[in-house]
């Protein structure tokens, strides 16, 4: 079984969860078997406004424990995540990185901010 704890920035309460990555996919947005897929499978909300195609940057998580364990970014990832406010050296799209390994241990911070909060909060 692979353990997936999210920690959530905005003062949630953090989540852990249990799951085997051979069972996905989890529901339908994200490639399956990446932080969206798994969050959303299990009732936890992760922004995701492009519907977990690869194109915007509010599904940005920050990987505290595990980033070798996840899929490599492609190039399209790489470059959207240079948009992303608060980008840090293990930050990754949640819809794009994969969780390979099926006793894996992740850790994640969603950012208290993405670009639509910034969007939202600056009218
Ligand atoms: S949900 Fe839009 S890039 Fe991940």
């Amino acid at each position: 079984m692979a353990r997936l704890r999210v920690i959530f920035e905005s003062g949630e309460p953090e989540r852990v969860i249990e799951f085997s990555p051979s069972k996905a996919p989890f529901q339908h947005d994200g490639q399956p078997g990446s932080i969206l897929d798994v969050l959303l499978g299990h009732g936890i909300n992760l922004e995701h406004a492009c519907g977990g195609n690869c194109a915007c940057t509010t599904c940005h998580v920050i990987v505290k424990t595990g980033f070798n364990k996840l899929s490599e970014a492609e190039e399209r990832e790489e470059d959207l995540l240079d948009r992303a406010p608060g980008l840090t050296p293990t930050s990754r799209l949640g819809c794009q990185a994969v969780i390979v390994d099926e006793d894996a241990e992740i850790v994640v911070v969603v950012p208290r901010y993405t670009i639509n909060q910034q969007v939202a909060e600056s009218r």
